[in-house]
């Protein structure tokens, strides 16, 4: 399958440490990538780079063809002005480990807000459409609560239904249940499973590893910096090679609710 999200040799110095150390991935369109690893591994980081949040030092990321927050101009290339790394951000949704909601807006306006400012879409076309987006992740009835009225699993679909307001070509989800009591995670991981469904192309970081030996198409293992494990699931987590992969995967499946 060609390519929707390519990341070809991606190096990413954070202060002092080299983060990432050479990543290679891929995805296809409308595939589901599971990104799995140890605390300090660079998952979050390779999500960052992937949506211009922050650039590649070496190596660059390719998403449905273009080139991500560099061009090439007579030769060289050059880190993208803000504007243009804000159309991009734009295409790209993303979802963190603690919501993000805005606490003074009602649920209905964290859903509208970007649409309406950034892709200048009217308030009753961002209406329209975030509550269609409410009714997909069952939460119809409290377009006019605010987040902390919400519990975290409601508010963390509700953050879902913000990211695919902007009608992403490519979700990013980084930890999406690690901030959930354990009762809530099932309602969270229901949600992205319909988007799994409906052909969304998705990286998701987890630690959740039988969600991801069920929902995956492509399981990848990062270890200290680089991709040591990548395939499809019952290869990666049946039969992983690295060694690292190996006592990562033993612990990660032993006491899963352990995990940071
Ligand atoms: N601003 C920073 N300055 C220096 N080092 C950083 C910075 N942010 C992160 N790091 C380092 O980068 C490494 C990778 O961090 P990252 O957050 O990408 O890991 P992770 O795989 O997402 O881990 P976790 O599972 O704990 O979320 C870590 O060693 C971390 O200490
Ligand atoms: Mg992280």
């Amino acid at each position: 399958m060609e390519a929707f999200v390519r990341i070809t040799e991606v190096w990413k110095t954070r202060g002092r440490n080299v983060v990432l150390k050479g990543v290679d991935m891929e995805a296809g369109k409308g595939q589901v990538v599971c990104l799995l690893g140890p605390s300090g591994a660079g998952k979050s980081t390779l999500l960052r780079c992937i949506n211009a949040l922050e650039s590649c030092d070496k190596g660059i990321i390719h998403v449905d063809g273009v080139a991500i927050g560099a061009e090439e101009k007579g030769g060289a290339w050059y880190r993208m002005g803000e504007r243009a790394l804000s159309a991009q951000r734009a295409e790209i949704g993303m979802v963190f480990q603690n919501f993000n909601l805005f606490p003074h807006m009602t649920v209905l306006r964290n859903i509208t807000d970007a649409p309406m400012r950034v892709r200048g879409e009217t308030r009753a076309v961002a209406e329209a459409h975030a509550r269609e987006l409410l009714a997909r992740v069952g939460l119809s009835e409290k377009e006019g609560a605010y987040p902390k009225q919400l519990s975290g699993g409601q508010q963390q679909r509700i953050a879902i239904a913000r990211a695919l307001a902007m009608r992403p070509k490519l979700m990013l989800f980084d930890e999406p249940t690690s901030a959930l009591d354990p009762h809530l995670v099932g309602e969270v991981l229901e949600v992205i499973r319909g988007l799994a469904a409906s052909g969304m192309t998705m990286i998701i970081v987890t630690h959740e590893v039988q969600f991801a030996r069920e929902i995956a198409d492509r399981v990848a293992v990062m270890v200290d910096g680089v991709i040591a494990e990548y395939g499809p699931p019952g290869e990666v987590l049946a039969r992983p090679n690295d060694p690292r992969v190996r006592s990562f995967l033993s612990r990660a499946l032993r006491e899963p609710e352990m995990q940071p």
